[in-house]
């Protein structure tokens, strides 16, 4: 049970990051929603949140790949909560194109969010976590971190580079009591994917023969977010149906 705690969910207005948030807020967490632009859709996850499990559930505007906005933010999510226990980076985004012909600007925007958004995230939660001796990290990354994907060199290494932060994370942190594991979901059905038809003969390569939902995700994320998973950190999880085994 999470009651008594407080979890950050980074994009968590809507597909992967919504159902973390509905999932932690069904345990008893205390939720503060980050998310970029949509207000409503966040304020729709909150007010789920309040109304179905009775907990406190709160959203905050904030661009993650701002280093200030993102410090801005955890001081008022402080000042809102008390504190942070369980920090889930999972805001992200995709612009994908072949290595030859991609825009800089498409290389930097992916990397500064997907890889640098989790850093400002960790770096201003982690004097609360380390005040508190206690703290429960979980980064969003992909089988496309493992794998590599044509067509995704920018996403590709961001999510990579969110398993290299992942493990220094949980080394410099473990003498703390803090744990923070990586989660790499495959085929999820989201809008990120919208543009992926179920029948694409894709899918049939995925072993368990579908795409995942953002409920498969957030099962394993509230695992990890408890204290079932306390003697666990720097680890990955792929849940991918198979895919990238
Ligand atoms: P989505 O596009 O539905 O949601 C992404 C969320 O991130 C949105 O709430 C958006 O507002 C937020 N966001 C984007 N940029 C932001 C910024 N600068 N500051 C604050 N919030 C920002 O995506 P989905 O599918 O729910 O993905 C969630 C995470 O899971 C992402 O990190 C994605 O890379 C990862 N993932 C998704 C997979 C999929 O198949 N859908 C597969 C593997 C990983």
């Amino acid at each position: 049970m999470l009651k008594g705690k407080t979890a950050v969910i980074t994009g968590g207005s809507r597909g992967i990051g919504a159902a973390i948030a509905e999932k932690l807020a069904s345990l008893g967490a205390d939720i503060a929603v980050i998310y970029a632009g949509n207000q409503d859709a966040a304020d729709a996850v909150c007010a789920q949140c309040r109304e179905q499990y009775g907990v406190k559930a709160v959203s905050y505007r904030c661009n993650v790949a701002d280093f200030n906005d993102v410090k801005e933010t955890v001081a008022a999510i402080r000042a809102e909560f008390g504190t942070v226990q369980v920090l889930v980076n999972n805001a992200g985004i995709n612009r994908d194109g072949l290595v030859a012909v991609m825009k800089e600007a498409d290389f930097d925007d992916v990397i500064q969010t997907n890889l640098k958004g989790a850093f400002n995230m960790i770096r201003h939660c982690s004097p609360l976590f380390i005040r508190n001796k206690y703290g429960k990290i979980i980064n969003i990354s992909s089988i496309a971190g493992i794998m590599g994907n044509a067509g995704q060199a920018n996403y590709a290494a961001s999510k990579a580079g969110l398993i290299g932060l992942t493990k220094s994370v949980a080394r410099e942190l473990a003498p703390k009591n803090v744990t923070c594991n990586a989660i790499a979901p495959g085929f999820i059905q989201t809008d990120m994917t919208k543009q992926f038809d179920k029948t694409n003969p894709f899918v049939a390569s995925i072993p368990l023969r579908r795409m995942g939902t953002p409920e498969d995700v957030a099962a394993l994320a509230a695992f990890l977010a408890d204290s079932g998973s306390d003697y666990i950190t720097g680890e990955v999880f792929r849940v991918d149906g198979g895919l990238a085994m």
